[in-house]
Parts: structure tokens; sequence; C-alpha cells
């Protein structure tokens, strides 16, 4: 495989959050407990988009650990929650979850989110958070249009599909051929100490590179490395509304400010 193949996505998380990560029931809930913390800006931003009688029916794609849903479903917000998530450690870690903490509207379903048949017009919301969206058209060029359609024929009139990924065009202007490396500190719940990320641009500026390296307190190394697209997020709008999307708007975060070109996020909301 080349450094650029994004078939690299399909196998980045295979070993993430594997529960020999967690060798306690207090590591693990304290990491459950950083997870759903995380999905707090998310979950505002989704009480703030409208919550029917009853609760959300959402379909997650590239759910990960199901924090998201998990948050939802405690925040009362969920009457369904179908999450879609391909690497195999964190389904278990999903599936887990649920057991152990008696989630009751969340089913995971580990699959290829195009192998997964949705009953149409069945949901409120669907979506694709975090950086997942940046991952689809590396892996295979076809997938963002497949995930439009998919998304228009699932949800009901009125649904909305929401991406949510880091706006990398203004960072790769600004990235030296060779990359930029740095280090993060990771917070005490989680099961490695520092990440060291490097960002590599490829030579026509279209892709990012991304390897990880994280170091556990005990020396463990585990390395990651996705190749993401720098999407242009105008085009990105007028495909989406070419599947039939009646609104397409663009926020530049989570709190639903205004999209500039420097914008560190890029929150899609595309209403059937
Ligand atoms: C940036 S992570 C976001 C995960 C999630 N929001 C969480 O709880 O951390 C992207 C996730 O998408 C998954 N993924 C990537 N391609 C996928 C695909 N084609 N179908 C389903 N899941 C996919 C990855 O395995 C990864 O867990």
């Amino acid at each position: 495989m080349s450094a650029w193949d994004g078939r690299l996505n399909v196998v980045a998380y295979d070993e993430v959050e594997a529960m020999s990560n967690y060798p306690t029931q207090a590591e693990l809930a304290s990491y459950r407990g950083e997870r759903l913390r995380r999905y707090e800006p998310h979950v505002r931003l989704f009480a703030e988009l409208g919550v029917p009688a009853g609760g959300l029916r959402i379909v997650d794609v590239g759910s990960g650990s199901s924090a998201f849903l998990y948050a939802l479903e405690r925040a009362g917000m969920l009457r369904e929650g179908l999450g879609i998530e391909l690497s195999t450690t964190r389904h278990a870690f999903a599936e887990r979850w649920r057991e152990e903490e008696r989630f009751e509207r969340v089913t995971n379903v580990r699959a290829d989110f195009t192998r997964v048949g949705l009953e149409p017009s069945s949901y409120d919301r669907v979506t694709a958070i975090d950086e997942t969206y940046l991952y689809l058209a590396p892996q295979d060029a076809t997938y963002p249009a497949r995930l439009f359609s998919v998304a228009y024929d699932a949800l009901v009139t009125g649904g909305m599909l929401v991406l949510d990924f880091r706006n990398d065009m203004p960072v790769v202007k600004t990235l030296p051929p060779r990359g930029r490396e740095f280090q993060v500190d990771l917070p005490e719940t989680n099961a490695f100490e520092t990440a060291t990320y490097r960002q590599i641009p490829s030579p026509d500026g279209r892709l990012i590179r991304n390897e990880s390296r994280y170091v556990g307190r005990d020396g463990t190394v585990r390395e990651k490395v996705e190749i993401t697209e720098v999407c242009d997020v105008r085009s990105l709008m007028d495909a989406v509304s070419g599947v039939g999307f009646e609104s397409v708007t663009t926020y530049g975060d989570l709190s639903r400010s205004p999209f500039e070109a420097d914008s560190p996020r890029a929150v899609i909301v595309a209403r059937k």
C-alpha cells in the first residue's frame, strides 16, 4: 500500500479501545466518563436542532465507542440510536459498555456503513461526527455520495444529515511539505499518557496523512495512520444539495458560529 492509499483508513482503528487498555473497572469507568464529556457540545447542538416528542431516531456512521449515542440516551433525547462502526475492537467496547450500563435505546452494528440496509423514511438524524466524514473519500471515492443518498433515503421529511469535521483547508496551506509534528499530554483518564501527531500534506494538497503515536504509562506504544480528505466545503454543500436536500447550512463550530474560510470546524446541517 502506498503512503497515500486511503484503504489504510479501513484498518486504522483495528486496535483502538481494545479491552486490554483498561485492566481495571475503575480505569474503564474513568475513560467512559472522558468519552461522554467529549460529546457534551454535540448533545447541546442536537438539543438546539430540535428533539421530537419521544426522542430522536438517529443513525451514527463511524460510531466508535457509541459515546455520542449513549450521551444522548443519558440526556433523555434518544428514542432509537443505530451505531455503525467498522472496527471490531471499538464495536466490542461499545457493546460491553451498553450491556454493563444497561443502555436500552442503542443498537451497535459492526459493519461498513454501505453494507447496512436502513429502513426508508425512518430516522430523524443521520450523523458522521468527529473526523469520520474526512475518511470516506480516501477510503473509496464513491463513499461521500453514497453517504448522502443513504442518509436522504433513511431520513423522514424534515430530518437532517449532520456532518461535523475539522476544517483542514486553512491548515493545509500552512503545512510545510515535510509536514508538522506536535505532542499532546492526554488526560489521566486515558489509557495512554502522550500522543504525538504528525500531519503530512499530499503533493497536491488534497489529502493529509495523519500519523499518531500513543505512549502508555508502562511504555506501551500504539500507532495509527489515517488519510483524510482536505474538504472543499462549498463543493460538498453543492453535492449534498444535489441529492435533493431542501436546505444545507454550514456552521464554523458546534456552537453554530457562522462558517468562515478559517473556521476550525465545518458543521454541515442538511434538512430533507
Ligand atoms: C474519528 S472516528 C469517530 C468515532 C466516534 N465518533 C467516537 O466515538 O470516537 C471515525 C470512526 O469511523 C469508523 N469508520 C471509518 N470508515 C468507516 C466505514 N466505512 N463504515 C463505518 N465506520 C467507519 C472508524 O473505524 C472510526 O472508529
